[in-house]
């Protein structure tokens, strides 16, 4: 195994941590972990060296955590550093703190947590939580030692993010959802280098974009096939991680023994600097590959909003050009039921007023109503498509 810095901690965090949010389950049932295969594909990461395992309070129901606990007993406890998360969405007073933090304690079969995070962490969570004291609540359990490290997991814009990092001096780590797609999305490159340069580890999740860079599409494996030196998408993916010296650890969520042998094999191999700068200029071509898969030449920008009617139009649009790219049309269509009735797309008045400021010229309204026909009321997207 390769080790890494960790911020401006003194210890090494081996190059692959492994996020327990997609182990093994049977029955179809994301509760019900397959705990013989778990336990083996677990401790075959840490014998190989593996020191930094990643969890949460809501994960496969709460049973990643129990899971941990049981499996993590004895030896392999000392083998490796524990971090499991607040669940921030569920905080709605002060007392809630410690009542999610002795539950998971006890889910843990432990008296303390190496490193604790608040939870996928966005404008509103932050401030809500924030005001309830979170940081005085995190710095006496600190100092009980019941805590070891704080830091925070992160899903907003990179404005954000800078402002969650400024707030606090004493976060050690901070976990982002960072891969070759996303380098301009959420906390992104800058994001990364913002946090790294004030000493924090900076812990990757989604280095595969929740597994969809495992598979691309033909355009994408055009690019890899061409390479000189062959290595399959998910290395490419990993490799172009911890090519960066400001990546800690990268996080993945291995739902099966192949994944951590080939996991591990690839951390073994890497390095900072390691990818030519032929291969990183690859890595740009099977970006290009895939943005070019996009119906919608949105860039994000947001110069569309606000809507006046409250439409997250670059979220929406995304919603569309994601389904295009990666596939999971099923999975994009339980976010749109997620989105609040009078925020969905199909709340558009067409008023057009997001038009007119749109650099790229994107005939937003009409988008929102293709949109609405796809996710809303299950049209067929390449219907929907073609009937432009
Ligand atoms: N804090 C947060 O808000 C948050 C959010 C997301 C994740 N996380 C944490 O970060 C961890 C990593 O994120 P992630 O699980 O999304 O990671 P990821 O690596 O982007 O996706 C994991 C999926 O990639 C596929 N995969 C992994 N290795 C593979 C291989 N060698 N060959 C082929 N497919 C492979 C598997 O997909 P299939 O199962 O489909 O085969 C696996 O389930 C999570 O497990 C969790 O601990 C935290
Ligand atoms: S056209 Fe639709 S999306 Fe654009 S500003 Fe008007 S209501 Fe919002
Ligand atoms: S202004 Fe246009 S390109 Fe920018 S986010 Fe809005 S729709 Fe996308």
């Amino acid at each position: 195994m390769q080790y890494r810095r960790f911020g401006r901690l003194d210890w090494q965090v081996s190059a692959l941590g492994f996020g327990c949010m997609r182990l093994p389950t049977v029955g179809g049932d994301r509760a019900y972990i397959d705990e013989p295969l778990a336990t083996r594909m677990l401790y075959y990461a840490i014998d190989h060296g593996v020191n930094y395992i990643d969890t949460a309070y809501p994960y496969h129901g709460g049973n990643s955590e129990r899971f941990l606990g049981k499996v993590l007993k004895g030896a392999y406890r000392d083998r490796v550093r524990l971090a499991t998360k607040l669940p921030c969405w569920l905080i709605t007073e002060r007392g809630d703190f410690d009542r999610y933090f002795n539950e998971q304690l006890e889910r843990l079969q432990s008296d303390h947590v190496d490193y604790y995070l608040l939870h996928s962490l966005n404008a509103s969570s932050w401030r809500r939580v924030r005001d309830l004291g979170v940081l005085e609540w995190a710095e006496a359990a600190r100092q009980s030692g019941r805590i070891r490290h704080l830091g925070f997991s992160f899903h907003d814009r990179l404005e954000v993010f800078k402002e969650i990092v400024d707030a606090h001096d004493a976060w050690d780590l901070c976990q982002i959802q960072y891969n070759y797609m996303d380098v301009d999305n959420q906390a992104g490159t800058e994001g990364l280098r913002y946090a790294s340069g004030r000493g924090l580890a900076v812990v990757v999740m989604e280095p595969l974009l929740g597994g969809r860079l495992a598979q691309p599409p033909a355009v994408v494996q055009a690019v890899w096939d061409g390479a000189p030196r062959k290595r399959s998408a998910v290395q490419w993916a990993l490799q172009w991680l911890w090519d960066q010296p400001e990546v800690s650890v990268v996080l993945s969520g291995m739902s099966a023994m192949e994944h951590v042998v080939e996991n591990v094999a690839c951390a073994e191999r890497s390095g900072v600097g390691t990818l030519t700068a032929e291969e990183l200029a690859l890595v740009d071509r099977a970006r290009a590959a895939y943005l070019g898969l996009r119906p919608i030449p949105c860039t994000g920008c947001e110069y569309c909003l606000p809507c006046p009617n409250g439409l997250r139009i670059p979220g929406l649009l995304d919603m569309l050009n994601s389904v295009a790219l990666y596939g999971d049309l099923e999975g994009a269509r339980r976010r749109y039921e997620h989105v609040p009735e009078g925020e969905r797309a199909g709340a558009c008045q067409e008023c057009r007023q997001c038009e007119d400021l749109c650099p790229q010229q994107i005939p937003i309204s009409e988008w929102m109503a293709r949109i609405h026909k796809v996710f809303g009321e299950g049209q067929p997207l390449e219907e929907v498509l073609s009937g432009r």
